[in-house]
């Protein structure tokens, strides 16, 4: 599975419980790469979307711990075992995790490749993405050359991860007996 995320120069993701910049092309960019395929979020970041609701022409994979949780035209799992049970099925390249904080954590060790969108913005960001360059089995792979919109300047990096665990080892939970 892959990540697709944008970071600001302090891998700030989001502030107050919404993103902290958005630049139409990369939300573009968004939607072209996950429309038809599988998206995994979390509970809090349904909430930022219009409506509260899934995003429309994708399967939406929903974590939350709530047992009394729903959303229309979304599945919901209440673990990341649970998740990774379903996922493990899908060709990895239609499976792309879309945030939050805790569910980039909780999948990065998963996912084969990171796409990022590097935002040069300062948003005093209360959410952050783990710190690729800090992190050893990342590897910055292909970068393209810095874009202006709307007077912000981003560009669109992958990482690739070198080591990536394997879907049956899960990094939070314990495997059940007999599962
Ligand atoms: N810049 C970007 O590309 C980007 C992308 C996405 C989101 N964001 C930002 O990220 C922020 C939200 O991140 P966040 O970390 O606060 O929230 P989040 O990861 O979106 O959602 C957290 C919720 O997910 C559920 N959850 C997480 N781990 C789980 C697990 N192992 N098992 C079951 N449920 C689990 C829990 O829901 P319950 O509380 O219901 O149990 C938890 O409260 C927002 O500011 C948003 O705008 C930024």
């Amino acid at each position: 599975m892959r990540a697709i995320v944008n970071v600001t120069p302090d891998w700030g993701i989001g502030a107050k419980n919404r993103l902290l910049v958005a630049v139409p092309s990369d939300l573009k960019r968004f939607r072209e790469l996950t429309v038809g395929k599988t998206v995994i979020l979390g509970r809090k970041t349904l909430e930022t979307f219009p409506g509260k609701r899934p995003l429309k022409n994708r399967r939406n994979l929903i974590l939350s711990r709530d047992p009394g949780f729903s959303a229309e035209n979304a599945e919901v799992f209440s673990s990341i075992q649970a998740l990774l049970k379903a996922v493990k099925v899908l060709p990895p390249e239609n499976v792309f995790v879309i945030g939050g904080e805790s569910v980039y954590r909780a999948l990065l060790p998963h996912c084969d490749r990171v796409l990022l969108t590097r935002t040069w913005f300062d948003g005093k960001a209360d959410r952050f993405f783990p710190d690729l360059d800090e992190l050893p089995q990342w590897r910055q792979v292909c970068a393209s050359e810095p874009m202006e919109e709307n007077g912000i300047t981003f560009q669109y990096v992958d990482y690739v991860n070198q080591n990536v665990a394997a879907l049956e080892s899960c990094t939070e939970e314990k495997r059940q007996p007999g599962e």
